[in-house]
């Protein structure tokens, strides 16, 4: 079977909200797709990894004439991609040369909270660094890293600050998958942004509490790329790490492909499709066949009817390499008995978002699971149907799965590990969730602007017989 729509709401899709930003079709000649370095290791043992990941100020050369400032974590924008090896005891010295504060969060990654998971109660000041320890405890995944602190998080990001971090293990190494970094294991991470005077950002112009957007559209940084093709097979990691765009994408010819990963890792079997749609934050490996074209042809991936990314065809080996029916086991435990389902409700637009009625705040702790427990979630977006927003639902430290959207199946390619799902206007979606380690996690819309507006709360995940008590930053103690 293969899918050809984008199963969301086509009523709740961004092109009709009144502030909806088109993309343009950019005029600057094409350039090759910025692949971030990898991240080296400071020093590496068979147990362990050391790494300092550092937020700079730099430059960017993003179009012809004047550079724009912009932020990055050991690059100009965005980052080196950053390798994590499942087991591995990981050692990361977080170095903040930025003129303020930030946070470094590890978004899907399963690591305690709130310090070392990097939410609004980690800030890191400016010439200072911070050192976090854990144990990388998960299957391969694509994940990322970004800034989090409160209320700024969208700024932040929108200067650059945010990089893939790669999750590799023994299970994924073994899959018929393409995993040569660069050559045909590329990430994307997709995003738009408004060019001012002087080629510059300027956030507050282009503020929308809906969320910001801009008419061009950047991949891992490159205005207008192309990317030369020099296997059949080609793996894309996409992340959406737009402040609130939505990325509706297929090839200009309709060229099938196949979904193999999600948030959280390899789904169960393959999702061969000719479209996919993505929310903020979420993240889809895809495996693209170019068998059928010859050296010279050229397949465009597009978002909506804007190109985003022309791939020019080369020579290359033929490779009859076919994906297995089934990729990956996914955990599927039982609730835990007695459980009540815990309601959460994504209401408002604009300065009206609020979770559960509630704007976030710092200090309150809003709800509290047992580590452990195996519990439903189920999300209500409470807007309107007929002019609402699609709003990415995330948790922190934990990867869930989908249960059921409106009480009916959820979409194809939702049957793996998820940490953000995408709520119709309207709807209602369960998801389970469990936290393997205790700490105090933060939930909210992606939609970075709802996010830094209030659309968020916290949960302290925690072990009744080692209770902790958790010194949480409030706003002026920051
Ligand atoms: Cu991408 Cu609170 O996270
Ligand atoms: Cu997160
Ligand atoms: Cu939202």
């Amino acid at each position: 079977k293969v899918y050809t729509d984008y199963f969301f709401d086509e009523p709740a899709y961004n092109t009709h909200d009144g502030g909806y930003i088109p993309l343009v079709t950019s005029k600057v000649d094409p350039q090759p797709l910025a692949i971030p370095p990898l991240l080296q290791p400071d020093r590496q043992t068979d147990t362990d990894d050391y790494y300092t990941v550092t937020a700079q100020e730099s430059e960017t050369q993003f179009l012809p004439g004047k550079k724009t400032k912009t932020w990055g974590y050991n690059a100009g924008f965005l980052g080196q991609t950053i390798v994590f090896r499942n087991g591995k005891q990981t050692h990361i010295d977080l170095q903040n040369k930025l003129p303020e504060l930030t946070t470094f969060h590890w978004h899907g990654l399963n690591v305690p909270g709130p310090i070392t998971d990097g939410g609004c109660h980690a800030p890191v000041y400016p010439g200072q660094t911070n050192h976090i320890d854990f144990k990388v405890h998960q299957p391969a995944a694509t994940t990322w890293l970004h800034a989090h602190p409160c209320p700024s998080t969208a700024t932040q990001v929108w200067k650059g600050l945010a990089t893939m971090v790669i999750i590799k293990d023994d299970v994924e190494d073994q899959l018929p998958l393409p995993r040569n970094y660069g050559v045909d294991d590329i990430p994307m991470v997709l995003q738009d942004r408004e060019f001012h005077e002087d080629n510059q950002f300027d956030y507050r112009a282009d503020y929308d509490p809906d969320g910001v957007q801009g008419h061009t559209a950047l991949v891992n940084g490159t205005v207008n790329p192309y990317f030369d093709v020099t296997t059949q097979r080609v793996r894309l990691r996409i992340l959406d790490g737009s402040n609130r765009r939505e990325w509706r994408l297929h090839f200009n010819d309709d060229l099938e492909f196949a979904q193999v990963g999600s948030d959280g890792g390899i789904l169960p079997a393959p999702v061969y499709m000719t479209k996919v749609m993505m929310t903020c934050a979420e993240r889809d490996e895809i495996v693209v066949d170019f068998g059928n074209y010859q050296p010279g042809d050229e397949v465009t991936l597009m978002t909506d009817d804007t190109p985003l990314c022309r791939f020019r065809i080369k020579a290359f080996e033929p490779d009859d390499t076919t994906l297995p029916d089934h990729l990956v086991d996914i955990p599927d435990e039982a609730p835990t008995a007695d459980l009540p389902v815990r309601k959460i409700t994504m209401d408002g637009m604009d300065d009206e978002v609020a979770l559960n009625g509630k704007k976030f705040d710092m200090e309150r702790i809003d709800a509290r699971q047992k580590v452990g427990d195996v519990a439903i979630w189920e999300i209500r977006n409470t807007n309107s149907t007929e002019n609402g927003m699609v709003h990415p639902f995330h948790v922190h430290g934990t990867q869930f799965t989908v249960l059921s959207r409106n009480g009916g199946p959820v979409y194809p390619n939702e049957h793996g590990l998820k940490d953000t799902v995408g709520v119709n206007p309207g709807e209602t979606v369960r998801i389970k969730v469990k936290f393997e380690l205790t700490g105090v996690y933060m939930y909210h819309c992606h939609i970075i602007e709802h996010e830094d507006g209030g659309m968020m709360a916290q949960i302290e995940s925690y072990d009744p017989e080692h209770p902790q008590t958790y010194h949480l930053m409030d706003m002026d103690t920051l």
